[in-house]
C-alpha cells in the first residue's frame, strides 16, 4: 500500500479551485488527506469552505511582512507544520522567492489561466481577446522561480467566442479549470507524474489535454 499524501492548499480569495479539488478527493477517495488550506488574506471566502469541511486553516498576512523573503520564509514554516507531500496554489496571488520554490521543488503545483506560454501574468482573458486568439484556456504546472513557468502537467483549451467579454471567457476557462486542476492532482497523488528534462510525462495516460 502506497502511502496516503497529505496536500497543502494556498489560495488567496474564492477558493474555487480548492473547492473542485477537495470535492473530487472525497468523491473519488484519493488516497490522499487535505491536510490544511493556507490563506495570505484572512478575508478569503474559501477558509470557510475549508472549515465547514474539517479541513485545518491557517492564514500568514502577507501584507503585515517586510518583505517578500520574510512572508516566504513564514508561509514555508506554517506549510510545514503538515508536512506536505504536495503543495497546491490555487489562486494563491503571490510570486514567490527562489528560496521558497527550490524548498518545494517537484512538489508544487500551480494553476494559471491561460494556454501557457502564452499570456503569463495577470489579467490573462484581457490578454487573450488583445491578442485575438481563438483558443484559450487554463495550464497546470510545476511552479520553477520564473513566473508562470514550468513544467506543463495538463492543460485545457476553451473556445474564444465573437461576443465573449473578459468576465464570459474567464466563466468559461473556469469550468474547465475545475475539471484540470483536480485531474493534475490526482495524477500526482497516483505517483503518475514524471518530470523528464524539464518536460512532464504523465504515466499511462493518453490524453495530455482535458478536452481532446
Ligand atoms: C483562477 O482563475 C486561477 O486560475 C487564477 O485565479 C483564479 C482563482 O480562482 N490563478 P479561485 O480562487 O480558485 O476561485
Amino acid at each position: 500500500m502506497r502511502a496516503m499524501k497529505k496536500i497543502v492548499i494556498l489560495i488567496s480569495g474564492r477558493g474555487s479551485n480548492m473547492q473542485a479539488i477537495v470535492r473530487a478527493a472525497q468523491a473519488e477517495q484519493w488516497p490522499c488527506r487535505i491536510a490544511a488550506v493556507i490563506s495570505n488574506r484572512a478575508d478569503a471566502e474559501g477558509l470557510r469552505f475549508a472549515a465547514e469541511h474539517g479541513i485545518p486553516t491557517d492564514v500568514v498576512v502577507s501584507k503585515e511582512f517586510p518583505s517578500r523573503e520574510v512572508f516566504d520564509a513564514a508561509l514555508r514554516t506554517a506549510i510545514d507544520r503538515f508536512s506536505p507531500d504536495l503543495v497546491v496554489l490555487a489562486g494563491f496571488m503571490r510570486i514567490l522567492t527562489p528560496p521558497f520554490v527550490e524548498h518545494y521543488s517537484g512538489r508544487l503545483l500551480n494553476i494559471h489561466p491561460s494556454l501557457l506560454p502564452s499570456f503569463p501574468g495577470l489579467a490573462t482573458h484581457r490578454q487573450a481577446l488583445d491578442a485575438g486568439v481563438k483558443v484559450h484556456g487554463a495550464t497546470v504546472h510545476f511552479v520553477t522561480a520564473e513566473l508562470d513557468h514550468g513544467p506543463i502537467v495538463a492543460q485545457a483549451a476553451v473556445p474564444v467566442l465573437p461576443d465573449d467579454d473578459e468576465h464570459t471567457l474567464a466563466d468559461r476557462v473556469l469550468v474547465q479549470e475545475h475539471i484540470l486542476y483536480p485531474r493534475a492532482v490526482r495524477w500526482f497523488v497516483e505517483d503518475r507524474l514524471k518530470i523528464e528534462n524539464g518536460l512532464v510525462r504523465v504515466l499511462d495516460d493518453r490524453a495530455q489535454a482535458a478536452n481532446t
